[in-house]
Order: C-alpha cells, then structure tokens, then sequence
C-alpha cells in the first residue's frame, strides 16, 4: 500500500542549531518510517534575501552533509536542492495566476519582512508563500511538519488548492500540517533571550548552539546561558524561562523525562545544571560532528546523493505539473 507523502523544506540560511535538532530535524528522521518523504533544500526561497554566491554554496552543501548525518538516509527519504526541480518555479506561475494580491499582502511574514527589509523589498518576498504552496503540491503532498510561523503560509496552500481543483477538477492532494503524537523535543529557546525562540539567523551567535560548533563553544555558551535569580531548579516557562529551557535541553540531549531531572537536581545549583547540559549536548553532537566531517570532505558524494534526490523529485514533480497545464488548457 502506498504510504502517505511528507514534504518540508529549509531554507540555507543562517546556521543549523540544537533547536532545529531537537524540535525538527530529529522528528523527521523518526518520520521516515511513516511517510514517503521529501527533504528539500529550499535555495530559490533563500534568495528573497540578498546571498553572497560562493557562501549560498558551500551553506547549501554544508546543510545536505548536516541532513544526512542527524540520520536523513539518502536511499529512503528523497533530499534534493529546490533549483534543481525547475517544476516548482513552473508550477509557481500557474499558482501565481490565481492568487490574490490581498491574501499575499496579508501574510505576516511579508510584513515582518517588508517592515525589516526597506532596502529590499522584491516581488519575491511577496511571492514566497506561492512558491511554497508549489513545493508541497507538486508532491500530492499530505503531510508538513511545521512551526507556527509557517501555520499561514500552508493555510494558503490548502486554499489554493481547494480553489485549484474547484476549477480544474480534482488534481491536488489537501495538505496538512502535520504535528507529532509523542511529544517533541519542546520548543527550544535562546539561551541569553529566553523569552525568544533559537533563531538560525540571531546576529548573536551566544543565543544558539549552532550544530557545528566545538566542544569548547558549546561549553562556554551554555556557561553563560540566562537563568534567574532565586535557584531552584524547576519547569515553569512563564516564569523561569531560561532554567525550563536548559531542562528541555538537557532532556531533549539525554532521552530523560523533565520530571525525572527535576527531580535529579533537587538541591544543586544552576552551575551544575549548565555544565551536564553542556555535555549533553557535546555528547549528542559528537557522533553528528563526526559523519558531517566526513561526508563534507567528499562533495563528490554528496553531489551524487543530490543529483539522484532532483531525479527522483523531478520525476513526481512532471507528473503533477503535466496534469495541471492539461487541466488548464495549456498546449
Ligand atoms: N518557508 C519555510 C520556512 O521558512 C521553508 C519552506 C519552503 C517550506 N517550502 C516549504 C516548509 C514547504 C515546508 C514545506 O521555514
């Protein structure tokens, strides 16, 4: 029986951190034994943002190697780079002709970006969830994984593909967003701005554990994570937001339940706590750090392993394309 298809994407962007670890890389390596899925390194939305060419590349290689060594496997998911399927820009223009100027301009990621950007304010920025909405379609795609930030962006897709098949007759699948059933990592916070969620493309790179960096930094950064000033060691986000956060770490880093630690630290200061989180966290990424290095060192297969994902998502992707231009009238 054909399972059901998962789609996400991610922008090369910024640097990869614990909490894209935590609360999504590690959920999609689980997610692999349920669905078909589809990993897509997400360039042509990376550029509504000024890159520099050669550090765009070696970022999109460097987040291929990350996938594959937090446990994406090649021979089973399909990981593939956006720019190689020109479907999707393709199947974007047919889109484009039947969004409207109103449900772009509304988004609230186009005004965050336009009210931060001046300077650049590009029709793709406007155009980005359009495009988005053509990534999951052309996959029949049934289920995304994604965070509240994106919870519009694919609320517009289920409409315009509700509006697509209305007109056209049933061509796209109804996608939806897809949240876990076992309780996920947690939402991982900043650690010097807990209030605030880790961002890849914080200008402070003391407010994430990026998953590249040393032993050292990641010790030192948690050293200076933000607590608070009484010291018990407890779960309460509203108001003791920076020790919650270094629990969800720590738990989400050793498999430990936050009661059972809550319970381990009776007594202990925060120093302690920050130091076995640190090594948690070490721990963790030892093993990733290390399958990273060596498949980084040899772009050769990783150019292979991408080259063979476009192929495969090129060949589902025609299907979809070649029956929405039928559908429309389109010689
Ligand atoms: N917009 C998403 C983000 O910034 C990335 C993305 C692009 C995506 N296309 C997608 C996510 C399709 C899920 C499905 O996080």
């Amino acid at each position: 029986m054909a399972r059901d298809i998962l789609f996400s994407g991610i922008q090369p962007s910024g640097q990869l951190n614990i909490g894209h670890y935590l609360g999504a890389m590690k959920n999609w390596v689980r997610l692999q034994q349920d669905f078909d899925c589809l990993f897509s390194l997400v360039n042509l939305h990376a550029i509504t943002q000024r890159q520099e060419p050669a550090e765009l590349k070696k970022r999109s290689l460097d987040f291929v190697a990350l996938y594959i060594a937090c446990g994406i496997k090649p021979e089973q998911s399909v990981i593939f780079t956006q720019s190689d399927v020109p479907e999707h820009s393709e199947l974007m223009w047919l889109l484009s002709c039947h969004t409207y100027m109103g449900e772009l301009e509304r988004m609230t990621q186009f005004k965050d970006k336009t009210a931060k950007n001046t300077d650049n304010i590009n029709l793709g920025l406007l155009a980005y969830p359009v495009l988005m909405a053509a990534d999951i379609l052309l996959y029949q795609t049934k289920a995304v994984p994604v965070g509240n930030d994106q919870k519009q962006h694919l609320e517009l897709t289920r409409d315009l593909a509700t509006r697509m098949n209305n007109r056209y007759g049933d061509i796209f699948t109804l996608p939806e967003p897809y949240i876990p059933s076992v309780e996920a990592g947690g939402r991982i916070m900043s650690l010097l701005e807990p209030e605030k969620k880790m961002s890849k493309s914080d200008e402070n790179a003391g407010n994430y554990i990026a998953l590249l960096d040393s032993p050292d930094v990641i010790r030192k950064k948690l050293k200076k994570a933000v607590t608070d000033t009484d010291s018990e060691i407890r779960y309460d986000r509203e108001h003791k937001a920076g020790v919650s956060n270094l629990l969800t770490l720590l738990s989400g880093a050793t498999g430990k339940s936050i009661s059972t630690l809550e319970a381990d630290y009776v007594g202990k200061g925060y120093g302690h706590l920050k130091v076995d989180t640190g090594e948690a966290i070490v721990a963790l990424l030892e093993p990733i750090q290390t399958e990273f290095a060596r498949l980084r060192n040899d772009e050769t297969e990783l150019n292979v392993i991408l080259k063979s994902g476009a192929d495969k998502a090129r060949a589902q992707a025609r299907n979809t394309l070649e029956k929405v231009k039928t559908a429309m009238g389109l010689l």
